[in-house]
């Protein structure tokens, strides 16, 4: 795939391009770890990525590839507010338990929609969770954070959750919020990011 079209790489840039060392960020969708490895460099050692599954499967992957770059990692068994200080935290729940777990604002949230690569295609992101996390995660974020979601309009129930997506970041106000959509023109089906700042 020629890089133009990596929606995935785009992804990664422009989320972690408002990190700083320090910073929390978050993870919806750890699934194989490819976002929370990107998001833990960019904070770096004194910082702190949280990352949620519902699949265990996903998170002993995510665990697997964090420690494998030699990151620490901790699991988070319950919905309590996590403590600062862990640096790699990934939590076995819905992501729309965000809200009540964060101590403080992330600085950057991402959100790669659909299902697990390589595992169980029905079980796919829903729009009953993922428009409650992006509502809270929109909340949360610090003035100038990020909250990037790649979103897979193609596949089976991908169409309605993409057209819920697309209402909630266009109407956000322009006062407020600064929206990107990239896509690819001539690919109807190909995935796409939204991309939401915060300017105050
Ligand atoms: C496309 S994968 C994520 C890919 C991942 N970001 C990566 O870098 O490898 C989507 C993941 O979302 C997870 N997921 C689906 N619904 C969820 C929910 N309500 N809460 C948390 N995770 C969910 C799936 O289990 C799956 O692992």
């Amino acid at each position: 795939m020629s890089s133009l079209a990596c929606i995935v790489t785009w992804s990664q840039e422009l989320a972690c391009e408002v990190l700083k060392p320090g910073d929390l960020a978050v993870d919806l969708t750890a699934g194989k770890g490819r976002d929370t490895l990107a998001l833990a460099r960019a904070v770096g050692h004194c910082g702190q990525v949280v990352s949620f599954d519902k699949q265990a499967v996903a998170l002993e992957r995510t665990c697997e590839l964090l420690q494998d770059h030699g990151y620490p990692v901790n699991n988070w068994a319950n919905d309590r507010e996590i403590p600062p200080g862990s640096q790699i935290v990934l939590v076995h729940a819905c992501h729309s338990s965000l809200g009540k777990m964060l101590q403080r604002r992330p600085k950057a949230i991402m959100a790669n929609l659909g299902y697990l690569p390589g595992g169980d295609h029905a079980l796919i992101t829903s729009p009953e969770s993922t428009l409650p996390a992006l509502t809270q995660s929109l909340g949360l974020l610090s003035v100038g954070g990020r909250l990037a979601v790649t979103i897979y309009p193609a596949h089976p129930g991908g169409t309605k959750e993409a057209h819920l997506v697309d209402d909630l970041f266009f109407s956000l106000p322009r006062e407020m919020w600064l929206v990107l959509l990239l896509r690819v023109a001539n690919r109807y089906e190909a995935p796409y990011l939204l991309v939401a700042e915060r300017l105050r």
